[in-house]
């Protein structure tokens, strides 16, 4: 008797150059590894390229492909695999997700690409993956991480496969940060990439930056100021010494998961004008101890006041069965006629909020360090932003206000102890100390120290 072997197929799949360390990643087998490096040398293409030709090559394979937050994964990740590796391919079907199950690409060899934010963990707890796709890391928890790689195990309906491994990408953080020092350690392979690396930004044959590579790099990245110039620009894990709130300001202390607002609990809002700059609403609660939780943000350009007014009506639902309670007070920036277009389209009166640039600072970061109780007065719901603002993120200009900590610098060069905000910061980082001041002016007032006439109609006004 014969038997019959069917002839191996052959499996073309469609591939960009790849260099440096995206090349590497190609055939690195270890469990963990991550690909560092400034912002935009193609780490991101080349780790879901690795992904995707994993999905290819083992029918009925299993990735997730993760952020710290789903809104933020919707926005940078996804829309890179859609441009760059999909590019308008429509046998990989895209499933929205449902309550139980999680969004997802599926191939048509069976295989699977789980597309889920670790704020969400509930959909994904009990599944098991061959492969795990991190972006962005250094936003995440080392918890996270072994969360994701527990699930790295064989499944009873899974492929055989040679290997399974996570893969994460990151631009450069602190130096202690806990992801350096686990490549430091050796758990975690480092692969570090280059502007070099990305040939769309730069050309081997001529050994020059392209157009884009040129206006990128040296347009856009040239011009960011301490830190981020520092991570971003240059690769380099530096902290951020000589920033004002250094010493204050810890993100593992100070963004928080999401809990349920006792409905009782006093609400504010805090809004800076902006168009080229960014637009920002705050949504403060308090609680009875005066820890102030910014729950919902949002943080965005080149929109009319009047649209994002009803995108802040929309967001807050004042008036229905689980909307948000209607604010005690609106805080905003000075712009008269702004100020007037938001009052008539929210139908709230607004206040401007004080502008003392040094107490603001102060209260601050009084606000960001531990009490008594070990915990601080101010922090932010991880979740908080409503949607990330492409442009922002293509510029590496701060995406929320989480994101502009590290960017307020003390300015000593005519020796004066002055906060100055560097070029592209200008404006809203102003904004948000002031207009935190204010908000912690107003929550006093809600908590009984009434000396503030103002705060005292207004919380009348919207009672
Ligand atoms: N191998 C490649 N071939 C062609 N274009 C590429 C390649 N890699 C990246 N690019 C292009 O360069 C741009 C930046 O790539 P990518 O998003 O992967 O960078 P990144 O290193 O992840 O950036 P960031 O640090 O901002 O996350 C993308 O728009 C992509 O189209
Ligand atoms: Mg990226």
């Amino acid at each position: 008797m014969t038997t019959y072997a069917p002839p191996k197929q052959e499996l073309r799949i469609p591939a960009p150059e790849l260099r440096g360390a995206a090349l590497a990643l190609g055939s690195c087998q270890d469990r963990e590894v991550c690909i560092e490096g400034s912002a935009g040398t193609g780490k991101t293409v080349g780790a879901l390229f690795k992904i995707h030709v994993l999905l290819s090559r083992y029918p009925g394979a299993r990735a997730l492909v993760a952020r710290k937050t789903n809104t933020a994964l919707s926005g940078s990740a996804m829309v890179t695999y859609r441009d760059n590796i999909l590019r308008g391919r429509r046998d990989i079907r895209w499933f929205g997700g449902s309550k139980e199950k999680p969004a997802a690409y599926y191939y048509p060899n069976g295989s699977e690409m789980i597309v889920n934010g670790l704020d969400k963990p509930e959909k994904v707890q009990s599944s098991e993956f061959d492969y795990a796709y991190i972006n962005e890391a250094t936003e995440c928890e080392i918890e996270d991480i072994e969360f994701v790689r527990m699930r790295l195990r064989p499944r009873t309906t899974g492929p055989e496969v040679p290997y399974r491994q996570l893969i994460m990408d990151c631009n450069p953080d602190a130096p202690d940060h806990w992801l350096n020092q686990r490549m430091n350690e050796g758990v975690t392979m480092r692969l570090t990439s280059y502007h070099e690396d990305n040939p769309r930004y730069f050309d081997r044959s001529t050994q020059d930056w392209t157009e884009e590579g040129r206006e990128y790099i040296f347009g856009i990245l040239e011009g960011l100021t301490g830190v981020r110039r520092e991570r971003f620009l240059l690769g380099k894990w530096v902290g951020a010494e000589g920033s004002i709130y250094e010493d204050a300001w810890d993100r593992r202390r100070n963004v928080i998961d999401r809990f349920p607002i006792p409905a009782e609990w006093p609400r504010y809002l805090v809004v800076d004008f902006g168009f080229t700059n960014p637009f920002v609403c705050k949504w403060y609660a308090m609680d009875g101890d005066g820890r102030g939780y910014v729950y919902r943000e949002l943080y965005k350009t080149k929109r009319l006041v009047e649209d994002h007014a009803k995108q802040i009506k929309q967001h807050s639902q004042w008036g229905q069965e689980h909307g948000d309670p209607l604010p005690r007070m609106v805080l905003c920036d000075h712009d008269a006629e702004d100020r007037a277009t938001l009052e008539r389209h929210l139908g709230l009166i607004t206040y401007p909020a004080q502008k003392n640039v040094s107490a603001g600072i102060q209260v601050t970061a009084a606000r960001y360090r531990p009490a008594g109780d070990g915990k601080p007065r101010l922090m932010y719901f991880r979740d908080c932003l409503i949607e990330r603002d492409r442009e922002l993120v293509n510029k590496k200009k701060p995406t929320c206000s989480v994101e502009e900590v590290d960017g307020y610098i003390w300015d000593t060069r005519q020796g004066v102890n002055f906060a100055r905000v560097y070029a592209i910061l200008t404006g809203f980082i102003d904004w948000s100390r002031h207009g935190y001041t204010s908000a912690h002016a107003a929550a006093s007032s809600a908590a009984g120290v009434r000396n503030n006439r103002r705060g005292q109609e207004a919380a009348a006004a919207h009672r």
